[in-house]
């Protein structure tokens, strides 16, 4: 055998994690430009999971061997927390928390050990000395009796420490701070990252303790991080929303022990992250003041029907070309709409700057969401103020028609429960009466008939 200790260079692709012998402009497996970077690796047999290779002693097993029933859930005392992870942490499972720097990580995983006191857990804070940990603690209140905070960066010294500590839950934050001593390059880089999640995943695996990993996400995408890690973690929840704004969306987009695209609405309060049960509630000081250029959609996301405002500003370009912008709405979408109210309804906007906005930082990819698209720029286009009790659920095709949407039914009964007077859908849509009742359903075919019935006034 060759010496273990050769070196050897390799480039990563700091967007999805792709491995090239050599350097090129443009990842292969990813698409991304420019994000390849070099890295040294050590080559021959690998001395990596020193630690936590002392933990595993095991042999294959018959699968008719192995319990299922020992599958237990733990609560972390948040329900909507628990909602999202399929109904509490299965144990030794890897959770990703990501999120871009501010948006609420470190609180809401120092949040939950707070909240359920019964849990052992130890808090590895590599970002933020144990005083400030502490000083966050005293302001989120609950029980810190039981939280255990470790500032620490070395991977090997938290795993040592975990495994002596015995925890119930550990919280790991942040990936991005922490490195091995395996691994030569600095913390935060791709290899470390890499290296420090496998080693995080061999722990939980091998002694059952579940682990929290907070991953950051920068603005302008996913430099180095969260997107790796995607395929080697359990679980990744992913907080959206505007870090300025009061309301966080916490997001399941992979999940191992549940289902998928699970959504739950927190709102930054002074005393910690306050959950929104009723996601509805974040729209309705706005929609009571009849101002023109808004829109209410009823969405489904995960599994539940909520209301939410469009906003759209209307104006004449300023200089030759129109500006078209659009926040938390797919913009290409956006000029499609454009283009279908232009050439199947004659409304001239392409000399109109076109402002979009979906109210609470939220991002929307339900196409139900597009007829509320289509009324908020007409409204103020038109300068024109829409009911404040109606609202609209349905897709736009390109020849202008309004195709029905999914769970109709469920988008429906959401709008009766909360007093809407109207709900425009489809006029192909299929829905039971019973589901109806308290609210007039409108059923439109394409956006002359939405107009006409909409803006009549
Ligand atoms: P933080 O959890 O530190 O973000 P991350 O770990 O994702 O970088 O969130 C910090 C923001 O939240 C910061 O701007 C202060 C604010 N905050 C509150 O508004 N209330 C609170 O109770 C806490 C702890 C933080
Ligand atoms: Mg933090």
């Amino acid at each position: 055998m060759a010496a273990s200790n050769k070196e050897k260079t390799v480039w990563f692709c700091t967007s999805c994690g792709n491995e090239s012998p050599k350097w090129l402009g443009r990842c292969p497996a990813c698409g991304e430009w420019n994000t390849m970077v070099e890295k040294t690796v050590a080559t021959g047999k690998p001395k990596r999971n020193a630690a936590a290779s002392r933990a595993g002693d095991h042999k294959p097993q018959a699968l008719s061997d192995i319990s299922s029933a020992q599958e237990d859930r733990i609560s972390l005392g948040d329900p909507e927390v628990d909602r999202l992870l399929g109904g509490g942490l299965v144990e030794g499972s890897l959770v990703l928390i990501g999120g871009e720097p501010g948006i609420g990580k470190s609180t809401l995983s120092l949040q939950l050990p707070l909240k359920s006191p019964s849990l052992k857990t130890l808090y590895v804070s590599g970002e933020e000395s144990a005083k400030q940990v502490k000083m966050r603690a005293e302001r989120l209140g609950g029980d810190a009796s039981n939280c255990y905070i470790y500032s620490e960066t070395l991977i090997e010294n938290v795993i040592a420490e975990a495994l002596e500590m015995q925890p119930d839950l550990m919280v790991v934050d942040s990936v991005q701070t922490m490195y091995s001593e395996t691994v030569e390059s600095s913390a935060g880089s791709v290899s470390q990252i890499k290296e420090v999640t496998s080693i995080l995943l061999h722990f939980a695996k091998s002694s059952g303790i579940p682990v929290i990993l907070i991953g950051h996400i920068t603005k302008d995408g996913y430099i180095a991080g969260p997107k790796i890690l995607e395929h080697i973690v359990d679980v990744v929840l992913q907080f959206e929303g505007d870090d300025k704004g009061a309301y966080r969306m916490l997001r399941s987009i992979k999940n191992r022990f549940g289902s998928t695209s699970e959504l739950a609405v927190f709102e930054m309060t002074g005393t910690g992250l306050r959950p929104v049960t009723n996601p509805s509630e974040i729209l309705m000081p706005m929609h009571e003041q009849g101002l023109s250029g808004t829109a209410l959609s009823v969405i489904v996301d995960g599994v539940r029907p909520f209301l939410f405002e469009v906003q759209a500003l209307v104006s004449t370009a300023a200089y030759g070309t129109a500006q078209r912008s659009a926040t938390g709405f797919d913009s290409r979408r956006l000029n499609m709409l454009l283009a279908v109210l232009e050439k199947r309804a004659g409304f001239k906007l392409n000399m109109k700057d076109v402002f979009l906005n979906m109210a609470g930082g939220l991002r929307v990819a339900d196409p139900a969401c597009d007829m509320a698209v289509v009324c908020a720029v007409l409204s103020s286009n038109f300068d024109f103020a829409l009911p404040s009790d109606i609202c609209f659920a349905g897709e736009v095709g390109l020849s202008g028609e309004i195709r029905p949407v999914s769970q109709v039914d469920r988008r429906i009964s959401e709008a009766a429960r909360l007093g809407f007077r109207k709900i425009y859908v489809s006029k192909y849509a299929s829905f039971d009466k019973k589901s109806a009742e308290g609210v007039e359903v409108v059923k439109v075919a394409d956006i002359p008939a939405l107009v006409r019935s909409v803006f009549k006034g």
